[in-house]
């Protein structure tokens, strides 16, 4: 009945499995692994801001095992950008997978650093990238994720020791800026950026979230279209 299909859903599986079995194009609009076309939206937005992208540093602060990292570390090593991974050792990507990225980035000019270290990761980087610390499908673990992760909290403070002054704050949202949300109210220390770099001026997230639209046509164009 579809000539194509978007899947946001959680099992990467589900996803290979309606691809294999549906007969259209499937997208996937998100999944437990991987989120790969937020981070068209993402490098869209860096484009519009900086210019071309390779050379470009971005840096994603918080859990780095989740989808939203994965496919950050994927894109911008397919796109020569240098991208950066900062979390706590048990939040660290899949060694696979950060090997499989410096091979891609090693043909292209990109490069991977993973690191626990806020001053090492966030040094030089263009974008200073936020995601919320517990996952759909992980909220039993909120609480443990605030203890790892509230030293990676994004602040006016990190985005000074980047060292640039046109550095810019991006999220996939949703986020957890301020204390408006049941859940924020009951987990106070669940923010992962604060709300004056949220809403401050070197934030960009309402571009992002507006080319998330241009590139999910785009997609559907070059995949569907004749
Ligand atoms: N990592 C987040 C991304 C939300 C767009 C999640 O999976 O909930």
């Amino acid at each position: 009945m579809f000539d194509g299909i978007e899947y946001r859903g959680f099992s990467q599986a589900t996803v290979e499995a309606l691809a294999t079995h549906s007969g259209v194009p499937v997208w996937n609009g998100l999944t437990d692994q991987w989120h790969p076309t937020q981070v068209l939206a993402d490098v869209l937005t860096m484009e519009e801001e900086f210019g071309a992208l390779e050379g470009l540093v971005l840096a994603y602060v918080g859990d780095g095992r989740n989808n939203v990292a994965n496919s950050l570390m994927v894109g911008c090593a397919k796109l020569g950008m240098g991208c950066r991974i900062v979390a706590p050792e048990s939040l660290h990507p899949e060694p696979e997978l950060a090997a499989a990225v410096r091979e891609i980035a090693a043909a292209t000019g990109g490069s991977l650093l993973v690191t626990s270290s806020i001053e090492e990761g966030v040094a030089g980087a263009h974008a200073l990238y936020a995601d919320v610390w517990a996952s759909m499908g992980e909220e039993s673990l909120i609480a443990e994720r605030i203890k790892l992760l509230k030293p990676y909290k994004i602040t006016r403070r990190m985005m000074e020791l980047t060292g640039r002054r046109d550095t810019i704050f991006l999220h996939c949202l949703p986020s957890f800026h301020n204390l408006d949300t049941e859940v924020a109210k009951q987990y106070p220390d669940i923010q992962e950026v604060e709300d004056a770099v949220f809403e401050g001026p070197q934030s960009r997230v309402f571009d992002q979230a507006e080319n998330r639209l241009h590139t999910i046509k785009a997609v559907m164009v070059a995949t569907a279209g004749r």
